[in-house]
């Protein structure tokens, strides 16, 4: 599947001022520290190119959603961080647009690598606004602005859309292979293709379960999601986490699968057959296995059942391609990870087969229990809501407003 859009490689950029917009929205922990760098190290690949091009390479990225200038959400770790990663030193200007960042560019020698300060201590960010977009034009005086911020091109802000007004944009590497990769997957997958959906909500994911009815060959449902599923079709889920808004969903959802596949519905899109409980959720509960007609009134369901594991490591067997998004029971506890840790252990085993593992939760699940950092699968997105909204057919604003590839 090619890319639509100009990339690094389409544009003269040797030698000069590049503006990069990075998602270094990183997950941080309890003490404010970069608990996840996966989004960091998909930057390098860009960063590198740019590097060897003798560009002076200008960063931006946001930081959580901060109100205001809050010291909490600074880049300056991120710039720690990437210097190691780089091995090159990163400099770190506390500003984001203005006179510092003129000045810091200006005084900078070539090659060098410079992070600005948390796009969204300005509220002009998120509000698209030109004029905020044309300041980090000017102070940054950069010849091509370079998108790879996948996991931000589903927003429509100053750096993801109004800088492209000013400033002759193309993407980067990262953002082109997510791309490729994840519209090859939905367009042109090899089949079977077996989509997994998982995680909270289905008001979340509406438009990729539509869209997986369309193109799926089977779609699987596991976490709190498949709690919503079950309760639909009669089964007494106890004191589980529902969605008891969205029957009209469910309808629509079972309709266009029956258009599909007539009767074999169940087969196609296929719910857990027993579940794992708790009567709380801690780390002391147990797991409790137990078929559907037993889960009791003070029952929460936390995970898909063993038998329902073993269903779904025999359906992901067959697949060619495997799309995963949003993990298969309360994954933050070990006794309910079972049903993604099986799933992840058959992918990462499985080689032949196209492992594509959506952003957010799911990615975050599968790097911290694969020791190869996420290279046993064929690709972990670093878009969260990026890679839902692509899967579910969008256009999203921070790709197209990008300059054309020549036909
Ligand atoms: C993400 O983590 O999904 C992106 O960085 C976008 O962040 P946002 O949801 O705060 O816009």
């Amino acid at each position: 599947m090619g890319f639509f859009k100009l990339t690094i490689r389409d544009v003269p950029l040797d030698n000069q001022v590049v503006l990069v917009r990075a998602d270094y929205n990183v997950p941080l922990n309890s003490e404010g520290k970069i608990s996840d760098d996966l989004r960091i190290k998909a930057s390098l690949p860009t960063l590198h190119y740019l590097h060897d091009h003798n560009c002076k390479i200008v960063i931006m990225s946001h930081l959580g959603r901060p109100e205001g200038r809050d010291p909490k959400f600074s880049l300056k770790q991120v710039a720690t961080r990437l210097s190691e990663l780089m091995d090159h030193p990163v400099i770190f200007v506390d500003d984001t647009i203005g006179d510092k960042v003129k000045q810091a560019i200006k005084q900078a020698p070539a090659h060098s690598i410079i992070l600005l300060e948390n796009l969204r201590y300005y509220k002009e960010e998120e509000a698209d606004d030109e004029g905020f977009a044309k300041n980090i034009a000017a102070s940054t005086g950069a010849r091509y602005f370079v998108q790879d911020g996948f996991g931000v091109v589903h927003r429509a802000h100053a750096s993801t859309h109004a800088i492209t007004l000013c400033i002759p944009s193309v993407s980067g590497l990262l953002l082109e292979r997510e791309y490729t990769t994840i519209t090859g997957a939905m367009q042109n997958p090899e089949r079977p293709l077996v989509a997994v959906m998982g995680g909270a909500k289905i008001g979340d994911k509406i438009a990729v379960i539509e869209r997986f009815v369309e193109v799926a060959d089977k779609i699987i449902i596991g976490g709190a999601m498949a709690n919503t599923f079950l309760a639909y079709k009669g089964v007494a889920m106890g004191a589980s986490k529902l969605e008891s808004d969205q029957n009209e969903t469910l309808d629509r959802i079972y309709h266009a699968a029956h258009e599909k596949v007539g009767d074999d519905v169940d087969n196609f899109i296929i719910l857990p057959s027993d579940v794992a409980v708790a009567t709380e959720i801690s780390p002391e509960s147990p797991r409790k296995n137990v078929a559907l007609d037993q889960i009791g009134a003070e029952d929460i369901v936390l995970d898909v059942g063993d038998a329902s594991i073993e269903k779904i490591v025999e359906v992901v067997a067959d697949a060619k391609t495997v799309i995963w998004n949003g993990t298969l029971g309360y994954a933050e506890l070990p006794e309910f990870a079972h049903g993604s840790a099986r799933l992840a252990l058959s992918l990462a085993t499985q080689p032949q087969t196209t492992s594509i593992i959506g952003g957010g939760d799911t990615a975050d699940f599968v790097l911290k229990w694969d020791s190869a950092d996420g290279a046993s699968f064929t690709h972990v997105s670093t878009g969260g809501g990026a890679s839902l909204e692509l899967m579910a057919g969008d256009k999203l604003p921070g790709i197209e407003s990008l300059l054309d590839a020549r036909k």
